[in-house]
């Protein structure tokens, strides 16, 4: 048994990136406004183990500071400007803490598919043992997808909860071909695919197996069209109103 999860069409990749700085507060802010229920974030822990939503390894390209997240501490990591390079209407906009994302999620009764981001040396059962206790104590069941593309921090994070107490979602970049070992392994909820790289039969198989699709990052919605025939639960986009303008556009 899995969490009664009411998957949504679109999902906000890093909140809503095409519209505020990604995986902002403001971001998930502008998603909420956008009237789209879910989004995706990164998490990962700062040098002195505070956890962020952030998916670089590095400030460089999303701040105005320098330097990696694993030789950060959290007092520096705050002042940063997380918005400027955005836009000037963001300037001013900081990293967000964990504690603070789940709290807006919380405050604006949002979903989200959390995706643990190992960057290259850091050490996912770190990340997990972290991260885990926090998100699930404030979280329901219902408003969570936990994903990687990591396999040691999700067999790591199936030691904390239950299938029925935590959706874990596999992601993938190129299907491997032991993907149902490991969705099996870990009770995975759902399969999370590349859209461009996902071929209709593997789609097929995929379904077939049980498995949510959730397919990222598509920004164009005729593009992606027929990938929803394929089974696609949810597209990952970093333009959900293109999206439901182009869904509402073809219902009518
Ligand atoms: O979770 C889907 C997608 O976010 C995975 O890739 O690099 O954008 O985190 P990335
Ligand atoms: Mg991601």
């Amino acid at each position: 048994m899995h969490p009664a999860i009411a998957l949504p069409t679109l999902i906000a990749h890093r909140g809503y990136s095409a519209a505020a700085p990604e995986n902002t507060l403001a971001a998930v802010r502008a998603a909420h406004q956008a009237g789209v229920d879910w989004v995706e974030l990164d998490v990962q822990l700062l040098g002195d183990g505070t956890p962020v939503i952030w998916h670089d390894a590095d400030v460089a390209r999303c701040s105005d500071g320098r330097g990696r997240l694993r030789r950060m501490r959290w007092p520096h990591a705050q002042v940063l400007d997380a918005g400027r390079w955005f836009g000037k209407t963001f300037e001013g906009e900081r990293m967000a803490s964990l504690e603070a994302m789940l709290a807006l999620l919380n405050e604006l009764g949002m979903g989200v598919n959390l995706e643990l981001k190992v960057n290259r040396g850091h050490d996912p059962v770190a990340l997990v043992e972290r991260v885990l206790p926090t998100v699930l104590d404030a979280l329901p069941a219902e408003r969570l997808v936990l994903s990687s593309f990591d396999q040691t921090a999700l067999r790591h994070s199936r030691t904390f909860a239950t299938a029925d107490r935590l959706a874990l979602g596999v992601l993938v970049n190129r299907l491997p071909k032991e993907w149902r070992a490991l969705c099996a392994e870990i009770d995975a909820f759902s399969l999370h695919a590349h859209w461009g790289r996902l071929k209709p039969a593997q789609a097929d198989a995929i379904v077939q197996a049980g498995y949510a699709l959730l397919c990222y990052t598509p920004n164009d919605p005729h593009a992606f069209h027929p990938l929803w025939a394929w089974g696609a639960a949810s597209a990952i986009t970093d333009e959900p109103e293109a999206f439901q303008r182009y869904l509402s556009a073809s219902a009518s």
